[in-house]
């Protein structure tokens, strides 16, 4: 694929161009953002505080009768700020109607890449959403996709679906893929300082990604295509999957040798360069780093290619809930109860620290695997979490993390480390601790009932 020389003036520049630049630099456009989860309500929301007039979409009603009451339900996000926005200022609204993508002069698409029961990719939230936008399109939009997926979908998949609107691209329409970095959680990193990477189908299309991301973010990195855009999101979060899959495996080899993982890492961590710390744990979750890898696997096969980094870390990843429910029945089998009887406390349901995110976690597929052999008596504790269900039956909750909770169950492991846990009280009243996160590293004197992921102990 050529690579385009940037930084040259561009002849040809279509009157649709002209007028949609100078809309997008006075801030008089009105910006469409189709998919109001985690990606979509913080650009919304980031473009509506700048004062820009934004409509969001979204298929659940729920989200957009709370959204058009001015009520938040994303974790990150500062309430009042979803309130302001809506309420005051006026410069959010949100629909069901898709027509109204014709009122806007951007359109972001942020619905989600799944990947089906097999593991392939499951593109059809943004086939449907870019036939939604094509219906309603009118000459002088631009089309941003900012999904996860593989490269190709831009111009393949969603570029043909506008297309047969009769709009042209490059000309009458503009279409890029610019994806997201946002890291729920986060405190340092957010939407206006995390530099984002952008690909348009032509310059035109790049040139205008650019000056709408400008907006809102601080730094923009233009690339040549929409494919090098979305093979380089693919590369962030597979070389994530891959260092954490190196851990994973040294952590049981770690189990075997009696040596500390963490201290390991820690310690690799001094180097000031060349080296950079990722840690163990019970598997990966969330809607990324263990959907995506699958992505660009699938797409390989169609070129006779077999990513091995890929598979294998999946491997290794996917390895962990087992490698946790094996250490869990071993402290079962340590004691009198029987693993019918056994009283398991998981705590932390959520994928990651402080977050409200359930998808995919590892959590739950230790709890899964728990009563797949029989250990009925699994409960866990997750402020961030209300409610969980496993193979259609609600798990059961403590509301509190009381000492007496603690010591009704034979073990209690550490599933995910929230900030808000008195770790000191867990050790203190539990029988034995299984800390899969290394959460108990301050705990200081006999560390004679936990039992630590990758240590041996
Ligand atoms: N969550 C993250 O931290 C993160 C980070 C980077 C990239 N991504 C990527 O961003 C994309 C969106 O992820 P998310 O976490 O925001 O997902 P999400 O599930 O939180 O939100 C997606 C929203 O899209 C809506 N939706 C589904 N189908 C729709 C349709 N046809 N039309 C309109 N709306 C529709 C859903 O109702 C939901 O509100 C995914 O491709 C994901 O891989 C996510």
């Amino acid at each position: 694929m050529a690579v385009r020389r940037r930084g040259r003036p561009r002849k040809n520049v279509s009157s649709h161009e002209k007028q949609l630049m100078s809309k997008i630099i006075d801030g008089s456009c009105t910006v469409g953002v189709v998919g109001l989860g985690y990606v979509g309500l913080p650009l919304a929301l980031e473009f509506a505080k700048k004062g820009i007039n934004t409509i969001g979409f979204d298929v659940d009603t729920t989200k957009i009768k709370q959204l058009n009451k001015g009520k938040n339900y994303i974790q990150d996000l500062n309430a009042d700020e979803i309130y302001d926005v809506v309420k005051r200022k006026k410069t959010l609204r949100s629909t069901l109607d898709f027509a109204e993508c014709s009122e806007c002069d951007v359109i972001y698409i942020c619905v989600p890449t799944p990947f089906t029961p097999n593991k392939e990719p499951d593109i059809s939230h943004v086939l449907q959403s870019a036939t939604a936008v094509a219906k309603a399109m009118k000459p002088g939009q631009l089309v941003i996709l900012k999904s996860t997926t593989f490269p190709g979908t831009t111009e393949k998949f969603v570029k043909p679906i506008l297309d047969a609107s009769g709009n042209k691209c490059g000309q009458t329409y503009f279409l890029a893929f610019s994806p997201e970095r946002i890291d729920p959680g986060n405190k340092k990193w957010n939407t206006n300082n995390t530099p984002v990477v952008v690909g348009g189908v032509t310059d035109a299309c790049t040139d205008l990604a650019i000056a709408i991301n400008k907006q809102i973010i601080a730094e923009i990195v233009p690339v040549s295509s929409p494919s090098v855009a979305e093979m380089e999101k693919l590369l962030e979060n597979i070389f994530r999957s891959v260092n954490i899959a190196l851990v994973n495996e040294l952590a049981q080899l770690c189990d075997r040798i009696g040596v500390n993982i963490w201290e390991v890492v820690d310690a690799a961590s001094t180097k000031p360069f060349g080296f950079m710390p990722f840690y163990p744990g019970p598997g990966i979750g969330g809607h990324c780093i263990l959907i995506d890898p699958y992505y660009l696997s699938w797409m390989a096969r169609e070129y006779d290619f077999v990513t091995n980094f890929i598979t294998l870390a999946a491997e290794v990843n996917e390895s962990m809930p087992f490698y946790v429910r094996s250490m869990i029945e071993r402290e079962i089998a340590k004691q009198t109860v029987t693993m019918k009887k056994a009283k398991v406390l998981l705590l932390g349901m959520a994928f990651k620290k402080d977050v409200d995110d359930l998808r995919h976690s590892p959590a739950l597929k230790v709890a899964e695997l728990l009563f797949d052999d029989g250990i009925n008596n699994v409960s866990y504790y997750d402020p961030f979490i209300p409610s969980v269900e496993i193979h259609g039956k609600t798990l059961k909750s403590r509301k509190e993390l009381t000492a007496t909770n603690l010591k009704r169950h034979d073990v209690v492991v550490i599933t995910t480390d929230h900030s808000s846990f008195d770790i000191e009280m867990i050790v203190k009243n539990s029988k034995v601790v299984i800390d899969t996160r290394n959460a108990t590293k301050n705990v200081g004197g006999p560390r004679r009932n936990i039992v630590l992921l990758g240590d041996g102990e």
